[in-house]
């Protein structure tokens, strides 16, 4: 049987890149997926029906079932009925994977209310309308005696999880998604259902826009193509099958042909006593805490170095 065989999923953002990679191998594996886009720029502006379109006619031609849907994923009304549209056309779901993103870079100084409101709309509210519809339906269909084994896997970032300047926008959403995955996780594991998150490492249109072209070159003609999208895909179909059914809140970065367990916030140092600290003393303890060499820090260039060199 195959991995998803019988499932039912919802993609958004699948239109295009990894969502778009997401949706082909789930449906490969036997999912019947809802292939949502709004088919924008990556800014956010503009729509198109295409996109999405033309992930379902592949599906279609490969034997899969897929339907595609156009709504905007940070409306909390449009969310329902791209929700809607999976038990209309497949009588239920048991799969979202929340992918859909847009990004408007700018340094705190320069960053305008509009952008900082589109790139959380769509990223973190996003996220939320579609979890929210989808986990009411899940606790309800659990006190019927459905289980259906509710998966989320929520989109999150190294912009988010270790920092990139220039993206207080995007990555405070996207750690935002990392501590959503888990919390919903703690809410939802009574009825079956698990929430974990992915950060994808890879080549789309996003990353040609937000990261230096440097980053993602040099592969042309060896062969298997480490910046392919398709490469962040299998952890998610994964993920969203009844295999990984023990696996909770969990974070993996995804891509390069490697997947990653990542942990979050843990203390690695603490100063304490039974008193009040005096700042000064503190600043010193804490500050003899900080040379430890402690504060290493993770980079995406050389996340990448340390798989492909
Ligand atoms: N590419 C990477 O290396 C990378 C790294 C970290 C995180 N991510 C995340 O992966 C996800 C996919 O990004 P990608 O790189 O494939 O980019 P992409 O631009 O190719 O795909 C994003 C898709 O989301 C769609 N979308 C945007 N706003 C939407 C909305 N309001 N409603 C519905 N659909 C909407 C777009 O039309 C587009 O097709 C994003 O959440 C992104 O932040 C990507």
């Amino acid at each position: 049987m195959a991995l998803l065989e019988g499932k039912v999923a919802i993609v958004t953002g699948a239109g295009r890149g990894i969502g778009r990679e997401e949706a082909l191998l789930m449906a490969r594996h036997g999912a019947k997926v809802v292939v949502n886009d709004l088919g924008g720029h990556f800014d956010g502006t503009g729509q198109s029906r295409s996109p999405a379109e033309e992930v379902v006619k592949e599906i279609r031609s490969a034997g899969g079932e897929a339907v595609a849907n156009f709504e905007s994923v940070t409306d909390f009304k449009a969310a329902k009925r791209i929700f809607e549209c999976a038990i209309d056309n497949f009588g239920k779901l048991n799969i979202l994977v929340n992918n859909a993103g847009i990004l408007r870079d700018r340094m705190i100084f320069n960053m305008s209310e509009e952008d900082w409101d589109a790139v959380i709309a769509v990223h973190l509210k996003g996220s939320f309308n579609l979890s929210r519809h989808a986990c009411a339906y899940w606790r309800e269909q659990h006190k019927l005696g459905n289980l259906l084994n509710g998966r989320i896997i929520m989109t999150s970032s190294d912009s988010g999880l270790l920092g990139n300047a220039g993206q207080s926008n995007y990555g405070a959403a996207k750690a935002a998604l990392a501590a959503m995955a888990i919390i919903i996780d703690r809410e939802m594991a009574r009825y079956g259902v698990t929430a974990n998150a992915i950060a994808p490492v890879a080549r789309t249109r996003m990353t040609v826009e937000g990261v230096p072209s440097s980053m993602f070159s040099g592969t042309e003609g060896k062969g298997f193509d480490p910046y392919s999208p398709a490469n962040v895909a299998p952890v998610v179909a994964w993920l969203a099958s009844d295999d990984a059914k023990d696996v909770h809140g969990e974070v993996f970065r995804s891509g390069l042909g490697g997947v990653w367990v990542l942990k979050g916030w843990s203390t690695v140092a603490m100063v304490a006593q039974k008193a009040v600290w005096d700042p000064v003393e503190l600043g010193k303890r804490l500050k003899e805490e900080l040379t430890r060499g402690i504060t290493q820090k993770e980079t995406l260039g050389g996340v990448i170095k340390s798989v492909l060199s």
